[in-house]
């Protein structure tokens, strides 16, 4: 067998045998990865593709990272796996306290699973259970709020709290009820309404959706800052602090879905540190182990964990797990990945590229065919529109912002845009050089695409 029928027959095999995630199997057009080095993917052909979303989202010091490659390495020459079902692993207990001292006030009780919807669905589950078991119950509290457009997973309970109907509606009739509000995207604001009164605008149209149902509302669920699969949606500076603050006042549990935001995204740690918030549960996962291991974490706070403690006979277990749950090759990664934040002073470094992109994106809205630029943090959207002055998009069916990306991937940078969204959400690692390429392959890209077709 040549080099060559190899390589033939994985892009044959990846297209006949892999069902891929979230595309179009009839008309996937294979690109396989045979390995990475820091911020670039390298495909069979050994071609090099910078890696503009984070290999979705999750990609935090790079691939290939020798720090979390070595923790990895050590922790298998000790174990693999065993089960955090009334046991653990030294190395998941450390990572853990490790957690637990990093998360901000009193979220100390880890609950480890292996995906971020998994994570979401500990949170309900937590949440629901809580009321019933609580000193002074309050079991009618068994309903949940959240956005709409959000995503939060696709395991029933998750995708039951999400909102986007392209992924979630053929599934409606699975799913429970949930209490909906309406979307806060400073884009959608009323006329005379300004941008600084844009958080306050929403949080008034959310209080009435509280007080008409905190009687029965265990919990809301929110995306803290951006609201990613939506189109990164980015909330009004001010919106979470006032979603904290009403939450206490209705007395309903605020669970804060970090999976995409967390891990230094927006610029702090966790993207509640950026509003002063301290939800009753976050969820970690994605660029929890820097992008490498399957691994996500529900980190609940202690007034909520004692209400399942009790004797065994009691049945105040909270009845779920999963079996990898705790994985200790995946919590080594976690952990390495923790240290390599310090060690290379991540966020430190962070506010200069953010700035950098800042500017890049500030230059791409001068495009004739850009609109709606938006950042928070290291990630940054954009729409195309053939009418800067109405900012309609083109019709869906043109799929512009596709055409953009395989235009960047003929260029050597991978993006993945969601719907016409087009984003640009980089491993924290990118080099200021690497940034100017991913920008400026972009740019050119919007260009040919909005002259060409
Ligand atoms: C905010 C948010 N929550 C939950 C999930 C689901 O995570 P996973 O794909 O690991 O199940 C995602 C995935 O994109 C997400 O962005």
């Amino acid at each position: 067998m040549t080099a060559e029928s190899t390589r033939a027959e994985l892009l044959d095999w990846d297209r006949r045998h892999h069902w891929h995630a979230f595309t179009q199997m009839a008309e996937y057009e294979p690109l396989v990865i045979a390995r990475a080095e820091g911020c670039r993917l390298v495909d069979v052909d050994g071609r090099e593709y910078l890696d503009g979303a984070s290999s979705m989202w999750c990609n935090v010091h790079g691939h290939h990272h020798p720090r979390i490659d070595a923790a990895i390495r050590t922790q298998l020459d000790r174990v693999a796996h065993c089960t955090s079902l009334g046991m653990g692993c030294d190395t998941t207990v450390r990572l853990a306290k490790r957690l637990a001292d990093l998360a901000p006030d009193n979220l100390e009780h880890v609950f480890f699973s292996s995906d971020g919807s998994s994570a979401v669905e500990v949170a309900l589950k937590a949440a629901f259970q809580y009321w019933r078991q609580r000193e002074n119950p309050r079991p009618e509290k068994t309903e949940f709020l959240a956005l709409a457009e959000a995503y939060h997973g696709d395991t029933i309970g998750s995708a039951s709290v999400g909102g986007i109907a392209r992924f979630q509606g053929i599934f409606a009739p699975l799913l429970f009820d949930v209490v909906r509000a309406p979307l806060p995207d400073p884009r959608r604001l009323p006329a005379g309404t300004s941008a600084e009164q844009a958080a306050r605008h929403f949080l008034d149209e959310l209080e009435p959706i509280l007080a008409a149902h905190h009687q029965e509302l265990a919990a809301m669920v929110i995306e803290p800052q951006v609201q990613c699969a939506a189109g990164m949606v980015m909330h009004p500076p001010g919106y979470l602090r006032g979603v904290r603050e009403l939450t206490r006042k209705y007395d309903v549990l605020l669970i804060a879905d970090e999976i995409a935001v967390g891990m230094g995204r927006t610029g702090t740690m966790f993207a509640c540190e950026g509003e002063d918030v301290v939800p009753d549960s976050l969820c970690l996962a994605k660029g929890f182990t820097g992008g490498y291991l399957p691994m996500s974490a529900t980190v609940t706070r202690g007034q909520i964990y004692r209400a399942f403690l009790g004797r065994w006979s009691d049945g105040r277990t909270l009845y779920h797990g999963h079996t990898y749950g705790g994985n200790p090759l995946a919590a080594a990664a976690a952990l390495a990945t923790l240290e390599v934040f310090d060690e290379e002073q991540t966020l430190e470094k962070l506010p200069a590229k953010i700035a950098q992109l800042g500017e890049h994106l500030c230059r791409l809205a001068t495009h004739p065919h850009v609109c709606q630029p938006r950042q928070r943090g290291l990630i940054v959207a954009l729409e195309l529109t053939p009418d800067k002055t109405t900012e309609a998009p083109y019709p869906a069916d043109e799929r512009r912002a596709w055409h953009v990306a395989r235009e960047t991937l003929a260029h050597g940078v991978w993006l993945r845009p969601l719907g016409d969204t087009l984003y640009v959400m980089p491993p924290l690692a990118i080099t200021a050089d690497e940034l100017d390429q991913l920008m400026t392959t972009l740019s050119s890209a919007v260009e040919t695409v909005t002259c060409k077709y």
